[in-house]
């Protein structure tokens, strides 16, 4: 039921009789609040500094938008993200920026999209801040790992890289990545793909994540390694593992979305775990929001309950 119910929402995500629909109705723009402090990112700054201010949760910033059609775009796209990297430094924030590579034109000209990469990574660097790069379908992955290995080997060393545990590719990978010293989120993954590509069961996904976790933990290759789950019980069977070998809760960061587990966000950070939250703004929200309600059917609950007065 549960595997039905999600794969109906992520096809649902795609459909676009749907995305130009649904966001029209009042009762998805009140839902999708519960996920997403506004639609600019100074509504995601307002939602970050009393977070960092008070439970010491620092934060991320994402701009939706998916599959650029013009390539234009991409430049607006690149030139809104190097404000977010200034408007972090003016407001103190302990701030990044995590951005999809098809939004800097990745279906369109890849020499393009590395030369906005290049921007962003180096307004990053100035304003000692971080460019992370998300991990979109398995159709991205080779093209997305090029560019990124391409900006470490170029000398621009505050930039990161997302992989996916559901993916049988993902311990080929990090054994590629990880001699480049680098930054890697770890996430389950949140696309729908093949048996023959991915995972299928929770059960792997799960134990391919501890394992890629810890491996990256003991490598002594100076990762960096952020744990993007709310899987709480996870993050606790990595901490007691490394803890085992020596290495404590402060050699990675735990990375959630904001308004998701909120209360487990801050009773991590009281713990001494350092705690990050994606905070994610914009007007293109339909596709972002049907995947959450993909990750847990039960939210769909709560957006229908959006419906009463
Ligand atoms: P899982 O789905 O097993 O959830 C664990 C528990 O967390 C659930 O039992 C539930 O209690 C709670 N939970 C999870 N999702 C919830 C929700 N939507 N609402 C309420 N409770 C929820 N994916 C990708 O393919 N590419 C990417 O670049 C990224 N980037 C990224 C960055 C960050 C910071 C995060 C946190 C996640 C991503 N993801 C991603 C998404 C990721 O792949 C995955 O789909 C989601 O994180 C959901 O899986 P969990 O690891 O949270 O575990």
């Amino acid at each position: 039921m549960y595997g039905i119910a999600r794969r109906a929402l992520l096809w649902a995500s795609g459909n676009r009789w749907l995305k130009e629909r649904l966001p029209r109705y009042r009762f998805m723009q009140r839902a999708v609040r519960r996920f997403m402090p506004g639609e600019t990112v100074a509504d995601a700054f307002d939602a970050a500094a009393p977070l960092q201010a008070q439970h010491r949760i620092v934060s991320e910033y994402t701009k939706l938008g998916e599959n650029l059609t013009v390539l234009t775009e991409a430049d607006a796209v690149a030139d809104h993200y190097l404000g977010v990297y200034d408007g972090i430094k003016e407001r103190g924030l302990d701030g990044e920026v995590s951005v999809k590579l098809t939004q800097l034109g990745l279906d369109l000209d890849t020499e393009a999209t590395y030369a906005h990469c290049v921007r962003l990574a180096t307004r990053a660097a100035e304003t000692a801040s971080w460019f992370w790069i998300d991990m979109e379908d398995s159709s991205y992955v080779d093209r997305t790992l090029a560019i990124f290995e391409r900006l470490r080997r170029e000398g621009h060393e505050r930039t990161g890289i997302c992989v996916q545990s559901y993916l049988r590719r993902t311990p080929a990978d990090v054994e590629r990545l990880l001699p480049l010293g680098a930054a890697i989120r770890l996430v389950k993954g949140a696309y729908d793909e093949k048996d023959d590509i991915a995972l299928r069961s929770r059960g792997e996904v799960d134990a391919a994540f501890v394992s890629l976790a810890v491996t990256m933990l003991r490598s002594g290759k100076g990762v960096r390694l952020g744990l993007g789950t709310h899987d709480v019980r996870l993050v606790e069977q990595i901490a007691g593992q490394a803890a085992a070998s020596g290495i404590g809760r402060e050699a990675f960061e735990v990375q959630m979305l904001y308004g998701i587990r909120a209360n487990e966000q801050r009773r991590m950070a009281r713990e001494g775990y350092r705690v990050r939250v994606l905070i994610a703004y914009g007007d293109a929200w339909y596709p972002w929001y049907v995947r959450r309600l993909a990750e847990r059917p039960a939210n769909v609950l709560f957006a229908l309950r959006q419906l009463l007065p």
